[in-house]
């Protein structure tokens, strides 16, 4: 496994195996890996012939008053789960290589509403730094396909409409969320939970998997449901943000006729934001 720090050199590895015929696969991370992140990389290994994962904590996804500074910055231990993994190149470049005009450059990638409902209401801002250094990192690497944790179900929707939107030739790939045998989505800031919060946290799951069963058993009242689900989330000590139930395939709320939906969950517990989501297929 490769390690490079600069876009040229990053590029140099990029060209010589596309000009050897290879495929290549991108897996964008902000580091402090756990199994789900090597999930994407499994995935990108079995659909491309190399796989680039890039380490960059990005601070303009970062509000004034979040984890940027405390976020953990491990790379030799991502790096060596990353090669027992079988990536291929890790680009892991510094804030001044990303942004060498600052972070506050002109340019930014916006994607009107999608971005600004649930998380992006609640982290303003937010999906802009993301939808930025994403396209920045796709222009950067080149890649044939792009993968992405089903965890942060609307960073894969901005993610999908923006590479549409802007014809980027590269094929977004939604990888299912990796969950502990309790259910807890994983996730890099699970770190943050205290014992006592990490024995609480897969309530969120437990929740998310009895709303998928009323709205399977035939529940329509989406908004009650939601309603009602912030009070019992409540009553257990979260301080949720926002329970939602959407048709997956645009994020708009559900109506009693959409078939493809999605529930979403984010819920601070402690000074942890947890957020997971599960899918409700009705139609069959
Ligand atoms: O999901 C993440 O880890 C980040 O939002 C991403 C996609 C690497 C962009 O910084």
């Amino acid at each position: 496994m490769q390690i490079v720090n600069t876009i040229q050199a990053l590029r140099a590895l990029v060209k010589a195996a596309k000009m050897a015929g290879k495929t290549v696969g991108f897996v964008p991370t902000m580091g402090n890996l756990h199994f789900g992140h090597i999930r994407l990389v499994q995935t990108a290994k079995s659909q491309c012939d190399v796989v680039v994962t890039s380490i960059f904590v990005n601070p303009t996804q970062f509000g004034a008053n979040e984890d940027f500074g405390s976020y953990p910055r491990t790379l030799e231990a991502d790096c060596t789960l990353l090669a027992d993994g079988h990536c291929d190149i890790v680009f892991a470049p510094s804030a001044l290589e990303m942004y060498a005009n600052g972070t506050g450059q002109s340019t930014v990638v916006t994607v009107a509403g999608l971005s600004e409902q649930l998380c992006g209401e609640h982290r303003a801002g937010h999906f802009a730094g993301v939808a930025t250094v994403v396209s920045k990192l796709f222009n950067i690497v080149q890649p044939d396909s792009a993968f992405f944790g089903e965890k942060d179900f609307q960073q894969l929707a901005v993610i999908r409409r923006f590479t549409e939107e802007l014809a980027f030739p590269i094929t977004i790939v939604g990888v299912p969320t990796e969950r502990a045998a309790d259910g807890l989505a994983l996730s890099s800031r699970n770190g943050y939970l205290t014992a006592e919060e990490r024995a609480q946290a897969p309530a969120i799951y437990q929740i998310l998997s009895q709303l998928r069963q009323a709205v399977l058993n035939g529940q329509r009242e989406y908004t009650m449901l939601c309603d009602a689900t912030v009070l019992h989330l409540q009553k257990l000590g979260f301080d949720p943000d926002y329970v939602a139930i959407m048709r997956s395939h645009d994020l708009q709320p559900a109506t009693t006729t959409d078939q493809q939906l999605v529930i979403l969950v984010a819920a601070k517990l402690g000074k942890t934001r947890l957020i997971d989501n599960i899918t409700v297929n009705l139609a069959i």
